[in-house]
């Protein structure tokens, strides 16, 4: 199917075409990140109204990228929840108006499940390059952005289990509330990896989370604090240096819990990284030292490219495609966009 996928969850704007859920023909994203940047978090009503006026614009760059017209378009993927109200109704209203005039099938796609199919797109990026490999099931998904944490134990892309998630803050959030405590822009995860270059990550000590726990959740609320008594007691502490240890303790917990999840469920062929938080090179590094360690037959697969990373039309397209071959007329039904969603009301095989 050609898959006409519109995103517009948080700041960004974006829409793009994907073929079959995995060729992606435009991918055309508008971020008014810019904007927010010196104010360390998004405005909400600001970002709704900078997405309607770029909408259309975007809309018809994807299409005439992709070399396409509506007409061509078999389907229309929008994100119905969860995010900002405004901007996920800029999103809704337009993908309703466009399915209605042009007469298309719409699929309502949870941002979660656009995140987990992102790996899918033009074959991800496997560690080690293993070329060729197609993913598949089961599948562990790491998902980490900065709305959430979740592990999950995937057997097909509309079916699996929540194996673990985050006590309090999500990891992307911990890099934003970390890089706001150590002066760096928003969003912290970049900026704190770019800070990180030169630091030295052993400098500073940080705790393990949860350590002794049989549980595969995650909580960054402790390495948070840890980060401020450091920043107190040490107000000289070379910024590359805390930003690289905070770095380093994020990574080690996350990894921590693969490896866990690794012994526990041993028929797993892939993990995979998705969500912001999977654009970091120090992650990335360290979950596929682990599995070639512990498991060298589990690569890790992470999205292609980092645009792919953050919130992007093309992985709602996808979910989109593999919705419809997994559910049939069940992936059209009515929906409600809604800014508070879990995921297992959308999708009730995943819980
Ligand atoms: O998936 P995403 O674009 O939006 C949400 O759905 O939340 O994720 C944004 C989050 C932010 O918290 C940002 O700091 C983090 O992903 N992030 C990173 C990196 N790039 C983005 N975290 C660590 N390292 C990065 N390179
Ligand atoms: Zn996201």
């Amino acid at each position: 199917m050609l898959i006409l996928g519109i995103e517009t969850s948080c700041d960004e704007t974006s829409v793009a075409v994907v073929r079959d859920g995995v060729t992606v023909l435009s991918n055309v994203i508008s971020s008014s990140r810019k904007t927010f940047e010196a104010l360390a978090g998004v405005i909400p009503e600001q970002a709704a109204r900078m997405q309607i006026e770029c909408m259309i614009p975007v809309l018809e760059r994807a299409l005439s990228e992709a070399r396409v017209t509506m007409k061509e378009i078999d389907a229309i993927a929008v994100t119905r929840g969860p995010g900002l109200l405004g901007s996920l109704l800029v999103g809704t209203v337009t993908a309703r108006a466009l399915a209605a005039i042009h007469r298309k099938p719409l699929i309502g796609v949870h941002h979660t499940l656009g995140h987990l199919s992102s790996p899918w797109l033009d074959g991800g990026l496997t560690l080690p390059p293993s070329p060729g490999r197609i993913p598949a099931f089961p599948v562990l998904t790491l998902s980490v952005s900065g709305g959430h944490s979740d592990l999950w134990l995937r057997t097909s892309h509309v079916t699996g289990e929540l194996i673990g998630r985050t006590r309090d803050d999500a990891a992307g959030e911990a890099f934003d509330k970390g890089a706001s405590m150590l002066a760096l822009p928003y969003p912290g995860g970049p900026s704190i990896e770019r800070a990180a270059r030169t630091g030295n990550e052993r400098a500073y000590d940080f705790p393990l989370p949860l350590h002794g726990e049989d549980t595969l959740d995650f909580s960054f609320s402790g390495l948070k604090t840890s980060l401020k008594y450091l920043l107190r007691d040490q107000p000289d502490a070379p910024v590359p240096d805390a930003a690289a240890s905070f770095q380093y303790a994020i990574c080690r917990h996350l990894v921590h819990r693969l490896q866990k999840a690794i012994h526990r469920h041993p028929g797993v062929q892939e993990v995979h990284i998705v969500g912001g938080v999977s654009a970091n090179a120090r992650l990335r590094q360290a979950a596929s030292d682990t599995c070639a360690e512990i498991s060298p037959a589990t690569i890790v697969r992470v999205p292609a490219t980092l645009a792919y990373c953050t919130d992007n039309a093309a992985m709602i397209a996808s979910a989109g495609e593999f919705i419809a071959r997994e559910l049939g007329d069940g992936a059209y039904a009515t929906f409600a966009t809604a800014a508070s969603l879990p995921l297992a009301a959308s999708m009730p095989g995943l819980n």
